[in-house]
């Protein structure tokens, strides 16, 4: 039988809730189709920190890189530790060390979903740089705490990071609809963003196949708003990808609805799969946090893990149970309510 092991890193607050409910549906998903599942599980996070001095052990990269894949549900407690220096200690360093720079986030309604919007139909699969641009953590801070202090942060934009979004971009773009917005702010960053476009170019060229626009970052914003059907793959860097990924999440519904894939296309260290949201440490534990972002991040595990069939069945089992209202109005059903559901509808 095939088996696959996974790196369990439920992290802080409801990441404890979700992962608990994203792992028992992948089980049930798993033994219907015949693999096997093996997780093993790690304790860093915020609480860690507090004993230890470190979000995780030193050798915290070299013990994941033995894994298929990591499974994460959040990470922050930022009345205890700093978010800059959690999410410095624990997701950030994964994304990079593991060359994790597709950052797939689909936004789309799920059945019996009620968005935001007047616009139901819409399908935008929204890829964000992860390794580089605005988050590449370079800078400093002199004269600190003064009256001339001076804090410096730079992107940092590789021609190989920037090609090898876009790149997998189009390479989405040709599975889906065709269709592809790259994402700048070229009319005010005349060098970062100017070289993207240059870039975006160049490979439209070679994918004839695929229809691509080139948007400001500010009018696409607008635009997932207005007009959310007419985008298809959407290619942002870091920052913007973060941005505007929220922006997905809230006409999907809320942040308790959008799934994430952190990949590494080359498949030479494994990919980490978390939703989108945060820790929400007000309401953890209480057993009333939407698990259904980390079971779509699990299906999106899956699907990378080449079990295709048992993801699209875990896709289908969420959907069974959000068109009949389970799980789809907030504060309405409890967090095993809606994992039990997903789990009655696979079997
Ligand atoms: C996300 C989150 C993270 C990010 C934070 C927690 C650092 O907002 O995954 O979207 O900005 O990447
Ligand atoms: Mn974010």
């Amino acid at each position: 039988m095939k088996s696959y092991s996974i790196a369990l890193i439920p992290g802080d607050g409801i990441g404890r809730d979700v992962t608990t409910a994203a792992w028992s549906v992948l089980e049930t998903a798993a033994e219907h189709a015949g693999f096997a599942l093996t997780s093993t599980e790690f304790p860093w996070s915020c609480k860690l920190y507090k004993d230890t001095g470190r979000m995780m052990p030193e050798n915290a990269i070299e013990t994941l890189r033995g894994f298929d894949a990591i499974l994460l549900g959040a990470v922050g407690w930022p009345a205890e530790v700093p978010d800059s220096v959690s999410l410095h200690g624990l997701l950030l360093p994964i994304r990079k060390a593991f060359v994790q720079y597709a950052n797939i986030r689909p936004h789309r309604l799920l059945p019996g979903v009620t968005g935001p919007l007047r616009a139901e139909n819409f399908d935008i699969l929204c890829i964000r740089e992860n390794t580089e641009g605005e988050y590449s953590g370079a800078g400093g801070r002199v004269h600190q705490g003064t009256l001339d202090e001076v804090a410096v942060e730079t992107s940092i934009f590789t021609r190989a990071g920037v090609e090898r979004i876009l790149r997998f971009g189009f390479e989405q773009a040709r599975t889906r609809r065709g269709r592809l917005a790259s994402v700048t702010k070229s009319n005010a960053q005349k060098y970062s963003m100017v070289f993207w476009d240059e870039i975006t170019r160049k490979l439209a060229a070679e994918y004839s196949d695929v229809a691509v626009t080139s948007y400001h970052v500010d009018a696409l914003a607008a635009r997932m708003i207005m007009a959310p059907e007419s985008l298809d793959v959407v290619v942002a860097s870091n920052l913007f990808g973060d941005i505007l990924t929220d922006i997905g999440a809230a006409i999907q519904g809320g942040l308790g609805y959008a799934a994430s894939a952190n990949i590494n296309p080359d498949r030479s260290a494994p990919s980490m799969f978390e939703p989108v949201h945060g820790s929400a440490p007000d309401i953890a534990h209480l057993g009333i946090a939407n698990p259904i972002a980390a079971i779509w991040s699990g299906a999106m595990m899956l699907d990378h893990l080449g079990e295709k069939a048992a993801a699209g069945r875990v896709m289908k089992a969420v959907e069974a149970a959000t068109v009949r209202g389970i799980g789809t109005i907030p504060g309405k059903d409890r967090t095993e309510a809606i994992t039990a559901a997903v789990v009655a509808a696979l079997t």
